[in-house]
């Protein structure tokens, strides 16, 4: 129960994602209260909600274009009332994407894919950065392990994700003096989400065979892993540790 005697509760964007949701629910068994928006998928916002209950925890969530930065402002203020203040602002939000060379990707879906990416997390720092002064607390964006290290076709993902670690390292940077840490975390080949549409419907069999050879630990992640990244990153256990990008990817980037 790392979170359970932090004051106020976790806003976490994008908990109707494969990851996300692992996130909500990996937060409610640390002991947080959670409020998490979704996009479009309300379905799968439901059922994330309904398994953080089941854990005890209090829970809400919102419909939120990350893209729209007064409703992220809106949004934000409606999670710190419910919750009484955030000590831990996810980023696990990001467009749906496919796996392109960059010669084949046109000039619209860069910009859509860059604006949503980018422009979302900067959205959601802006709009939570005063309440997480208030009281110090932690940030963690969901970005890729291909930051360091990317492969072919995988700019689209890739790209923007390098733009939010900056922009996660620059809170670190400024904010620190305010009690705020600031941290990423890159997940790899991950069976749920983005990760499992793409292995699903652009991958054939060999094609996976051949990336889980290329994972030292041989596999595919599974959310859950992801997850305890995250919430080890927001807890008191990693009350040192700010500007890190902690790769969850069974050691590919190696
Ligand atoms: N899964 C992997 O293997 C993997 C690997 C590396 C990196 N990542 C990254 O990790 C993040 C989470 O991945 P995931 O697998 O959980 O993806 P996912 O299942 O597609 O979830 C994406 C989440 O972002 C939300 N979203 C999309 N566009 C949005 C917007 N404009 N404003 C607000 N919310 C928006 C979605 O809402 P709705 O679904 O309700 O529309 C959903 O909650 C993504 O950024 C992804 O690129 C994933």
């Amino acid at each position: 129960m790392d979170l359970a005697n932090l004051k106020g509760g976790a806003f976490v964007a994008g908990g109707s994602g494969g990851i996300g949701r692992a996130v909500c629910l990996a937060l409610a068994r640390a002991g947080s209260d959670v409020f998490f928006t979704y996009r479009s998928r309300r379905d799968n916002a439901e059922a994330a909600a309904r398994e953080v209950e089941a854990l005890g925890r209090r829970v809400a969530f919102a419909a939120l274009d990350l893209q729209d930065a007064e409703a992220v402002e809106r949004i934000a203020a409606e999670a710190a009332d419910f919750l009484g203040g955030f000590h831990s602002v996810v980023y696990a939000a990001g467009p749906v994407l496919h796996m392109q060379l960059i010669g084949d990707i046109s000039p619209a879906d860069w910009a859509r894919v860059t604006n949503a990416d980018v422009n979302g997390c900067f959205n959601l720092v802006h709009a939570t950065l005063p309440r997480l002064r208030a009281q110090g607390g932690s940030y963690v964006a969901v970005i890729t392990s291909a930051v360091e290290r990317v492969p072919a076709r995988d700019i689209l993902s890739a790209a923007p994700k390098a733009a939010v670690e900056m922009l996660i390292r620059g809170v670190a940077r400024e904010e620190g003096r305010n009690g705020i840490r600031a941290n990423c975390v890159g997940p790899g080949w991950i069976d749920a989400g983005l990760g499992h549409a793409v292995m699903s419907e652009e991958l054939t069999p060999a094609q996976i065979e051949t990336i889980r050879r290329a994972i030292p630990l041989r596999r595919i992640g599974q959310a859950a892993e992801v997850a305890e990244a995250v919430v080890f990153l927001l807890s008191p256990r990693a009350s040192f540790i700010s500007g890190q990008s902690l790769a969850v990817d069974g050691g590919m980037q190696v």
